[in-house]
């Protein structure tokens, strides 16, 4: 099978991303005794190799009790330059009972990442989930002070070995309030969020403190707001804070928005940097993940990337397949599209995304070459025409980024796969051309060939 797909090439904001992400590199590239041309495509064969070509690092979720299971170490060692302890510098998991702290299986997991040259994201110091028992029942004042010493004392036993903590985590409610989440913390008084992270400071003064929470990817919506109006007060009144932590677990309930570079670029215009801390994609479209790394890419404060655990198996939401890996720990498509992202490249052939639907696949036979070009744009939607060589009847599969939605098709017989993302298109004698229209929605991205077969 042979396919030909155009990159996003964005020629307006190309210039100044170049310039953008050739000074970003270039600092950390010189720590590392690399060098890069400004603006040379990357060509590194790991996650995190690549990564860190690109100014970036690539991290998991790791845990400690999977130290053990060569796979999984083999596969962390190979492609991740950074790890995140995925439960075990929890509160309940480092002061079990008060005062009684527990550093061991955290202890673990930093010296193999730090041995191997892995930063370390430190997660999480004040959390209102995975309390210990003995504070899911303080309150008040005695509650305030065993919180922050709680801060104080984790952030400085791991001081000098965590690059980033996530010093507060999910203080937000959802929906459209905008307001705190209720909580034991928050009943302390609304100045906990800012009193843990001067604690966190005192305790740990190199590392960069991050305020972590999901539902917050959408820029329209009333909690990323809250949490943008919390980071910018917080910058105003000198409130040590350094960096945003976006956990972006995606799904259909909350899926990719197509808004969400602009969310990283506001929160990052604030003078923070921001994260990308728990990513997972239901489904694992390389598409969605594709998009993920180029938004990212496309802010220089956006610092790095870590999908939360290592094969599909590892995930906390193990039947929504979101990794990069599957159970096997063989590379899945998501990963080719991470990898060329990261890379700047084009993806290699990938199989459409997973779906539910009766998709029925291509006949099989020879193969061609489909080559997607722009087409007349307007305010609200985009043509794009799709030439085909090398077959007289001939099917293509197409895909366009949600909240795209193609409204129109000529030249072809289209179906849909359930999603309504994956077009397959066949000829109808119509010739070798065919084309459709696609509701941008916000989005404006160029669809993605993925294959073309021959009948
Ligand atoms: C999850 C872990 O992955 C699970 O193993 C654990 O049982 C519950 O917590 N937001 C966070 C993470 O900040 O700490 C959560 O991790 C996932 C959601």
């Amino acid at each position: 099978m042979i396919e030909r797909c155009h990159r996003d090439t964005r020629p307006r904001s190309r210039p100044r991303l170049h310039a953008a992400l050739a000074v970003a590199a270039v600092g950390l590239l010189a720590a590392a005794g690399a060098t890069v041309l400004p603006g040379a495509a990357s060509a590194g064969t790991t996650l995190g190799a690549s990564a860190a070509e690109r100014g970036r690092y690539f991290g998991a979720a790791v845990a400690a009790n999977k130290l053990s299971d060569n796979t999984y170490v083999t596969i962390l060692n190979r492609e991740f330059n950074s790890v995140t302890p995925e439960n075990e510098m929890k509160i309940d998991a480092t002061e079990p009972q008060q005062g009684q702290f527990t550093f061991a299986n955290a202890d673990r997991i930093v010296s193999h990442a730090r041995s191997r040259g892995m930063s370390v994201r430190g997660h999480t110091l004040a959390w209102h989930s995975q309390q210990p028992g003995w504070m899911q029942n303080m309150s008040g004042s005695a509650l305030r002070q065993a919180m922050l010493n709680h801060v104080t004392q984790v952030a400085t036993h791991f001081r000098g070995q965590v690059v980033a903590w996530d010093v507060v985590n999910e203080a937000f409610a959802d929906g459209s309030s905008g307001a705190r989440r209720d909580s034991n913390l928050q009943r302390t008084g609304n100045d906990w969020i800012e009193a843990a992270f001067r604690a966190a400071r005192a305790a740990d003064p190199g590392a960069k403190l991050c305020y972590n929470d999901y539902n917050t990817d959408d820029w329209s919506h009333a909690k990323t707001q809250a949490v943008y109006a919390m980071v910018r007060d917080f910058k105003q009144r000198g409130v040590p804070i350094d960096c945003v932590g976006l956990q972006s677990h995606f799904n259909s309930g909350s899926p990719y928005p197509g808004n969400y570079r602009t969310t990283l670029s506001s929160f990052a215009a604030l003078g923070v940097d921001v994260q990308i801390t728990e990513l997972d994609i239901a489904g694992a479209s390389p598409t969605t993940y594709r998009n993920v790394v180029n938004d990212c890419l496309a802010v220089a404060r956006c610092t790095g990337i870590t999908v939360w655990g290592i094969r599909d198996s590892d995930s906390w939401r193990a039947s929504d397949t979101p990794l990069l890996f599957d159970n096997a720990g063989n590379r899945k498509p998501a990963y080719d599209a991470v990898l060329a992202a990261l890379n700047n490249g084009t993806p290699p052939p990938t199989t459409p995304p997973p779906t539910t639907g009766p998709t029925t696949p291509p006949p099989g036979g020879g193969s061609c070459t489909a080559t997607l070009r722009d087409g007349t744009r307007w305010g609200d939607r985009f043509n794009s025409e799709v030439t085909v060589s090398g077959a007289t009847n001939w099917t293509v599969v197409v895909a366009v980024t949600p909240p795209q939605k193609v409204s129109a098709t000529w030249n072809g017989t289209p179906s849909w796969d359930s999603s309504g993302n994956v077009m397959t298109m066949r000829s109808n004698g119509s010739g070798n051309v065919f084309g459709f229209t696609t509701m941008a929605n916000g989005n404006w991205s160029r669809p993605q060939v993925y294959s073309c077969t021959a009948s």
